[in-house]
């Protein structure tokens, strides 16, 4: 069969290039489920020797739940090593799974071959995080983004050229560019060249691996906001992959926190912000610098995580946090905790979680634990922690002494958890001092 007899006939997504206001159209069923994720793990083999015999594994992804509905906007965030990009890799498929269930409008797409995939990868496209090595020095613009076309054998009304003019329109760039090579252009123009590629196809999925942590930041705003614009013109779903809190801030409407592998948090965007519930994302939020004056003292409030990630080769026992959490107790070490739904919205793995009314018997009893932890934390991080949950704790006391004690047994019960929680927070001033 020749190139142009496998040639698919689809319509032009637009009326033509114009310089500005180009669109697309495309149909989307807002809310509908579109990927569903069951269990999902990657375990890479780590061989040696002359037999290559496996001697372990990285646990790169180790069994994440999620669903991204049509239309919206899912962050994932987490430090470097966490499993984000090889997530990426898993749900666009260009990595075969270890385990677990990925699923595409109700498709179990888990372990299709390059044939059966082909379809879908029309539907389903990836930005990359470099710029610089994503797209080939030796190709034309032309060529890149009009490739996807050449490989799902589709020719567009109008043709390719035309095409190809148009998404580049679409992205802010000069469709009489087309002949020009990647060295031409800026970091953020090359991205730009990225999104028209992921774009010609028309998907209905797009996962952006950091799309902007290589650029400048002043560039990193217009990128994103490009995205954000593409979206409500298209009804585009994302996947956004991104380091820190910042970038995913504005534009996700709910955002899912990884660590080592896991996910510890999965919440609607202004839940997360509002009341972080996993120690993790509170200490990833407060490296998040806030522009408001109000809360100029936000600065002390930086929760400064030491240590490095543990490597995913073997994973801490229980909660994969508990090397670094100032909360951690005996049972983080030995249960690890599930991912449940806390709050309306909010999924949270933690067995102490932040903001949460039934925490103070437990925080009573980790403080204690925590000052064997005392050396991870900044002072004032331990001392707030210790203050909160002292007045939480203090206030179930007298709750609770109020309805079975007298008054003098309350004030007895209140003054010992006091003392508890500043005997954590390392010094010895009574935490209702404070
Ligand atoms: N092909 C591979 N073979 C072996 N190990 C791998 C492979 N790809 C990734 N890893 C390992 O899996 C873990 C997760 O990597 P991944 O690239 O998904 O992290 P990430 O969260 O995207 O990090 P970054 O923010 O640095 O991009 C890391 O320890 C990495 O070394
Ligand atoms: S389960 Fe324990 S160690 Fe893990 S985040 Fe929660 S408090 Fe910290
Ligand atoms: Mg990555």
């Amino acid at each position: 069969m020749s190139d142009d007899e496998k040639a698919v006939k689809i319509p032009a997504q637009a009326d033509g290039p114009t310089e500005q206001g180009a669109t697309l159209t495309k149909d989307a069923a807002p809310g509908e489920v579109l990927l569903k994720v069951t269990g999902l793990q990657k375990h890479f083999p780590i061989k040696k020797g002359l037999l290559q015999r496996q001697v372990g594994a990285v646990h790169a992804v180790d069994g994440i739940d999620f669903e991204v509905r049509s239309g919206e906007t899912l962050g994932v965030v987490g430090e470097s090593g966490c499993g984000k990009s090889t997530m990426g890799r898993l749900i666009t498929r260009l990595l075969e799974p270890t385990a677990g269930k990925v699923e595409f409008q109700g498709k179990d797409i888990t372990h299709l071959g390059v044939s059966g995939m082909r379809p879908l990868r029309r539907d389903v496209q990836m930005i990359f995080q470099d710029p610089y090595s994503s797209l080939n020095p030796r190709h034309t613009i032309g060529t890149i983004v009009g490739a996807p076309f050449k490989l799902q054998g589709v020719e567009p009304e109008g043709g390719v050229k035309k095409e190809v003019q148009r998404l580049l329109s679409v992205v802010g760039l000069n469709p009489e560019h087309y002949n020009r090579y990647p060295h031409e252009f800026s970091g953020g123009q090359r991205q730009r060249i990225g999104i028209a590629r992921a774009l010609a196809l028309n998907p209905k999925l797009v996962v952006a691996d950091e799309p902007v942590s290589a650029l400048d930041v002043s560039i990193q705003a217009q990128v994103v906001n490009l995205l954000d614009d593409l979206q409500q013109e298209l009804g585009l779903t994302y996947v956004i992959i991104a380091h820190d809190l910042s970038v995913v801030r504005h534009v996700s409407d709910r955002i899912a926190v990884m660590y080592l592998g896991k996910i510890v948090e999965l919440a609607d965007r202004d839940l997360l912000y509002k009341s972080p519930m996993h120690p993790y994302t509170k200490a990833l939020m407060s490296a998040v610098p806030i522009p408001d004056p109000r809360r100029k003292h936000a600065k002390s409030e930086r929760i400064l995580l030491k240590g490095d990630v543990p490597s995913p080769i073997s994973p801490p026992s229980g909660c994969r946090f508990h090397t670094r959490c100032w909360k951690a107790t005996q049972v983080c070490k030995t249960t690890e905790p599930v991912l449940v739904e806390l709050r309306t919205g909010q999924q949270v793995a933690c067995h102490h979680p932040e903001n949460f009314e039934d925490q103070a018997p437990q925080d009573t009893v980790l403080l204690t634990v925590a000052k064997e932890a005392a050396e991870l934390v900044a002072d004032e991080v331990l001392a707030e922690s210790a203050e909160t949950s002292a007045a939480v704790a203090a206030e179930v006391a007298a709750e609770a002494a109020a309805e079975t004690a007298e008054p003098t047994e309350a004030t007895g019960d209140t003054e010992a958890v006091d003392e508890t929680a500043s005997e954590a927070s390392g010094d010895d001033t009574p935490a209702k001092e404070k």
